[in-house]
Parts: structure tokens; sequence; C-alpha cells
């Protein structure tokens, strides 16, 4: 039953893609910048190779959406400079390297308040560009591409009523979950970022259930200023989860290959396969003593 739902949700929403003879889709592409904007290009290429047409849509100042012929690129003017964004992304970058699980945690906290801030600053510069939504509701998409992670992709998806397909390799605080009231048990799935597997001891187990606590608390600072900006746009009490639940189809670049199982809903479908598209062949390494 699960199966066959999938199946109709997967062939409902693949139509823009896999129907050679369909008429070309519209579709909006709220991407990320960074390293998540290059695994999403190839999507666009190839929605366009299929004969749809991509509208990508970006701030101004970004580090690599720019111009390609296979997508129309509509920037929206932010009030940060490109100085002030380079360098976050660059602290950000030295973070991720650290081991230390302490200092790891203050670092990405602080890492994400800064990012966040900008990034919500962009966000809101566009919900409030008047001229830019009449343009992107006139323009009657079909549905918006957008890695959920930040949520403003979602939110102006939700505010223009086009169904949205979210594209991500993982979303913190079990997001996922809760917008699609997904089955959960903490016994059972490790956290992000808490290294346990879905074997546990009685104190991973306890460190699974604190270590989202803390998450939570990131994931406030990160989300709680797009809740009231949708709240504002919307004009009553809208969470991050409202908003989340917005999305139609869940795209995990993941796999339980490389992923530890857990449970998915009908509307969840795993990807991984993607970040394979440019692969090359290994390098031929000489482990000793196995070299001759
Ligand atoms: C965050 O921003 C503050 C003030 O702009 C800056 O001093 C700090 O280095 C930044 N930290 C990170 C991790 O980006
Ligand atoms: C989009 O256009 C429709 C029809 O003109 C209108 O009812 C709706 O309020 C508009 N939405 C936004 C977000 O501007």
């Amino acid at each position: 039953m699960v199966l066959e739902l999938r199946n109709l949700v997967l062939g409902l929403l693949f139509w823009l893609c896999v129907l050679p003879w369909a008429e070309g889709g519209k579709v909006l592409v709220v991407p990320i910048d960074g390293s998540h904007w290059l695994s999403m290009r190839d999507v666009v290429r190839e929605l366009h190779a299929r004969g749809h047409q991509a509208v990508v849509l970006a701030p101004e100042v970004n580090l690599h959406i720019k111009e390609e012929d296979f997508f129309t690129l509509q920037t929206f003017p932010t009030s940060y400079s490109q100085e002030e964004f380079g360098y976050i992304f660059q602290r950000h970058r030295q973070m991720i390297f650290k081991t230390h699980f302490l200092e790891k945690f203050l670092e990405t906290i602080e890492s994400m308040k800064n990012g966040s801030m900008m990034y919500y600053k962009s966000c809101s510069e566009l919900l409030h560009n008047q001229l830019l939504n009449r343009h992107l509701n006139e323009s009657a998409f079909d549905v918006v591409l957008t890695d959920p992670v930040n949520p403003c992709g979602a939110l102006l998806a939700k505010y223009l009523s086009v169904p949205a397909v979210f594209f991500l390799r993982f979303i913190p605080c079990d997001l996922d979950f809760e917008a699609t009231q997904c089955p959960n048990p903490s016994s059972y799935i490790p956290r992000l970022m808490t290294m346990n597997s879905d074997h546990m001891t009685f104190l991973q187990r306890v460190k699974n259930m604190l270590f989202p606590l803390g998450m939570k608390y990131i994931c406030h600072i990160n989300h709680s200023p797009y809740a009231s900006l949708a709240s504002e746009l919307f004009q009553r009490d809208v969470s991050l989860v409202d908003i989340l639940s917005h999305g139609s189809v869940w795209l995990f670049r993941g796999d339980f290959v490389l992923d530890y199982p857990r449970p998915i809903m009908p509307n969840m479908v795993f990807i991984g396969g993607i970040n394979c598209a440019n692969r090359k062949p290994l390098s031929q390494v000489c482990m000793l003593p196995l070299c001759n």
C-alpha cells in the first residue's frame, strides 16, 4: 500500500521531468549558495534539457550562482556587501574541520547566527520586494524547487501558492519528520551530528535524546525570524513546521547505504545517486604491505 502510494506520488511529481512528451513546465528554483547550488545546478541543467523552463532566483550578492545558458537568472538587491557575505562563508568553512565537540558546537552556533542573519536579511528583502513578487506571481510557475535548509524558498512557494519540491541533503532538528508527521523513534534513529549509529548503548541513547535539545536552540535562533516573517505575510500565526509542511515532495540526496535507515513518508524520495553524476575513476593508492 505504502509502496503503491509512493509510486503514485513519484509518478505525479516526476511528470515534470520524466514525460518527454509533456508540455514544458515552468520551474522557479530558489537555491542556497555554496555547494548546495552545485548539486542543484545539475538538476536545473537536466530540467532544461528536457524542455522545461527554469528561473533561478538569487540575491545579487552571492558566491556561485552565476548566469548560465540553461536557466534565466533573476536577482534581487540586498543590503549587505559581497565582502561581508564572503567572510561568513569563509568562517563557516574553517569551522567544519574542527573536531573538538564543544568548540565545534559553540562555533556552529556563532557561525549559524551570523549566516542565518544574512540569509534572513535577504529573505526578508525578497519577500518585501513587491515589484518582484508581483512579477513572480504573474509568471505562474508550476513548481518551486528549493533546499528547505534555508526556508525562504518554501516560504516564497507558500506565499505564491505554488507547490514546492524540496531538494536536500538533510535538515536539522528533525524538521522533515515534523513537517511530514513521520514517525521518529529516538531509540533507533541516530540524531544528526551525534555520531551515534542505529545500534546504541544506553548512554548513547541518552545522548541521542539530549543532543536535539541543543540543536533546537540553534534552530530556534536560525528559524524563528522566518516564522515571524511568515506570520506577518499571512496575517496569522505561522510556524516553521507550517511553512515546511507546504512541501509536496522531499528529495533527499542520501541513501541507506550512506545513511542509517529511518522511517520515511510516501512523499520522501532518496536520490543519493545524484551525487555521483560526475564520477571519476578512483586513483590508485598504494597501501603497504599490499604494494608490489
Ligand atoms: C560573526 O559576526 C561577528 C560580528 O560581525 C564577527 O566578529 C565574528 O567573527 C563572526 N563569526 C563567525 C563565526 O562568522
Ligand atoms: C497573485 O495573483 C493573484 C491573482 O491576481 C492574487 O489573487 C494573489 O493575491 C497574488 N499573490 C501574491 C502573493 O501577490
